[in-house]
């Protein structure tokens, strides 16, 4: 799938063309997998000629959170990384949807596995971005490998490592026709799919794994909850789920940055409710899209707009 790429990267404290933020391959990270990354989504608006970066502060905060437990300082704050995340886009100039991908390494040139006493590193880029799955219809299967215990790799950390169960996840998941798998957990419990959360609903109530799942915090994961609770009036409950409660949902949809909200029809061969997206998911797909372009006045404060209102007003 060809991706558009960025011009620009926040690279060793400053804004550089993207062809000059470079690496070693003796880089620490690249041999052991210890950097965090982050990942954000900005909306266009084309009414109002705004990008709108959704929920930033949340983002950097769990990026921050991320690097602690690997020992990485990022060297900003979260109201910081927001400053130089602005920069970046304004430099940019985006005028479309685009994904956002702050990454934290470990950059030491040199061979020894550890945390400590290794240099760190942070760099941001950014770049137009569409739907990162179909947003419908998906077939999911079981994966046969292992969610990352908190155990093993802190789950709740979105660690680059960690994303090699990820990718087994997923690559195992495409070649055998799926369009993305959801995976257990060490407990039996279902926990995500390998980049989102999700949810079932169950006579009337949406079902999500809890925290201590091994899941990765999400933010959209937090976002879908309040806005189910308090605009949908969909109870919500965080508990274990089975296996076989997922082949019995009436609805499935994952949620993350980067699936958004995305309806599975299909499990393992078995039909989800009627075959079609649920209600529940539909309503709350259009209201996801309407709060993150900026179109719910209650939900603006998770906005950060990266144009000034007079640059924008200006013809
Ligand atoms: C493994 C995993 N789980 C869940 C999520 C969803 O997290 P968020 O909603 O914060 O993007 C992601 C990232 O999108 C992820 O990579």
């Amino acid at each position: 799938m060809a991706q558009a790429k960025p011009k620009y990267a926040y690279f060793q404290g400053k804004i550089v063309p993207i062809g000059e933020a470079t690496i070693s391959v003796m880089t620490h990270a690249l041999h052991y997998g210890t950097a965090v990354f982050g990942g954000l989504r900005g909306y266009w608006n084309n009414d109002e000629e705004q990008l709108f970066v959704f929920r930033v502060h949340d983002h950097f905060e769990r990026f921050v959170q991320s690097a602690g437990l690997m020992r990485i300082d990022v060297g900003c704050t979260p109201h910081e990384l927001t400053r130089v995340l602005m920069e970046l886009l304004r430099t940019e100039g985006f005028r479309e949807n685009i994904y956002i991908r702050p990454l934290a390494y470990k950059a030491m040139e040199g061979i020894g596995v550890r945390l400590h006493d290794v240099e760190d590193a942070l760099t941001i880029f950014a770049m137009p971005f569409g739907d990162y799955i179909k947003p419908a219809g998906l077939h999911l299967g079981f994966s046969a490998w292992q969610r990352v215990d908190d155990n093993t790799i802190p789950a709740r950390g979105k660690i680059s490592g960690s994303y090699a169960n990820s990718a087994l996840i997923k690559s195992d998941a495409l070649l055998a026709g799926y369009d993305e798998a959801l995976v257990l957990n060490a407990d039996g419990h279902v926990s995500e799919t390998s980049a989102s959360n999700f949810f079932i609903v169950r006579r009337g109530v949406a079902i999500t794994p809890p925290v201590t799942s091994n899941i990765l915090e999400g933010i959209t994961r937090r976002t879908v909850i309040q806005l189910l609770r308090d605009d949908l009036g969909v109870e919500v409950v965080e508990r274990d789920i089975d296996r076989s409660e997922v082949y019995l949902a009436e609805e499935l949809f994952l949620c993350g940055t980067g699936v958004q909200i995305a309806a599975a029809t299909q499990v393992d061969h078995h039909v989800i409710g009627g075959g079609d997206t649920g209600q529940i998911t539909h309503r709350l797909r259009e209201l996801f899209f309407n709060v993150v372009s900026g179109r719910v006045a209650k939900y603006r404060d998770w906005l950060t707009p990266v144009y000034s209102p007079e640059k924008v007003a200006a013809p």
